[in-house]
């Protein structure tokens, strides 16, 4: 979307579920993204890796051990689906989540709503690309309602190559050099690293020192979408749906969506 028509028109915020409705339920499980659902979240997102034997599981740390609560340390790469899909990664949040397993990609898209959209987001590297292309062509979802992202540039531009009729958004977060106060990467680098990478949109860290409305506003510019994550804070998003982000990303969905749409 264009800035003019986007400001014009002060369009809805698409809210989307972090790693499912994950306040209440445990993260990256089918339980999170149910509850995200149930919260009336417009899209989910989850955190992908390929394992050792070809299968792209649902797991955000680079090993298993947060989110079994240290039962086991197990690296991705490095593992069979067998071996992952044995460890209860539900227990730690609450016991009534006890049994809850880590999730295949294809399982989490099958939870996905007609009109909902789910944020992938790619947590190694470029290796996943294929694979990925082919579970998402056979899911049945419309291209519309995938968005890939990824804070590796590689990724992004890989999978804008190879799969265009999927949106990718390229994500950064940023570091405060100590002893000039300024925040990298600035806007002039977050530009330059969206058009070398043909990113459809970004996905920022919500920090208040460089997301400005001037910021939302040249990114717009360029013609590229603007998200933001991970916002929990009723003020924080009111703030940001008010500068025109093109979507919110919360761990609490139900809670975010009342503080911005009212319900
Ligand atoms: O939506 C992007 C955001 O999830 C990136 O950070 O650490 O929560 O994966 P992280
Ligand atoms: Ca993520």
């Amino acid at each position: 979307a264009c800035w003019a028509s986007v400001v014009a028109t002060g369009e809805a915020q698409m809210i989307v579920g972090h790693r499912g409705a994950s306040f209440d339920a445990p993260e990256n499980t089918l339980a999170a993204f149910q509850e995200a659902w149930k919260q009336k979240a417009d899209a989910i997102e989850g955190d992908f890796y390929l394992t050792k034997d070809g299968h792209i599981v649902c797991l955000h740390d680079k090993t298993t051990e947060r989110t079994t609560a240290g039962v086991a340390k197990l690296n991705p790469a490095e593992s069979t689906l067998e071996q992952l899909r044995d460890l209860d990664v539900g227990s730690w949040k609450h016991e009534k989540y006890a049994g809850e397993r880590i999730p295949l990609l294809e399982e989490v898209l099958a939870t996905v709503p007609q009109t909902g959209k789910i944020l992938v987001e790619i947590k190694c590297g470029p290796e996943i690309v294929e694979p990925l292309r082919i579970v998402l062509e056979k899911s049945g979802l419309r291209p519309e309602q995938i968005v890939i992202i990824c804070f590796n540039e590689e990724v992004v531009k890989q999978c804008r190559e190879k799969m265009p009729q999927y949106k990718a958004n390229w994500l950064t977060s940023y570091k405060q050099n100590k002893l000039t106060g300024k925040w990298a990467p600035d806007l002039g680098t977050v530009l330059k690293k969206l058009e070398s990478t043909k990113a459809t949109g970004l996905g920022t860290q919500g920090r208040d020192e460089v997301v400005t409305a001037e910021f939302v506003r040249d990114i717009r510019k360029a013609g590229i979408e603007c998200h933001v994550w991970t916002v929990n804070e009723a003020d924080q998003a009111k703030r940001y749906a008010e500068l025109g982000f093109d979507s919110i990303t919360t761990d609490k969905p139900a809670e975010i969506r009342k503080a911005i749409l009212g319900g």
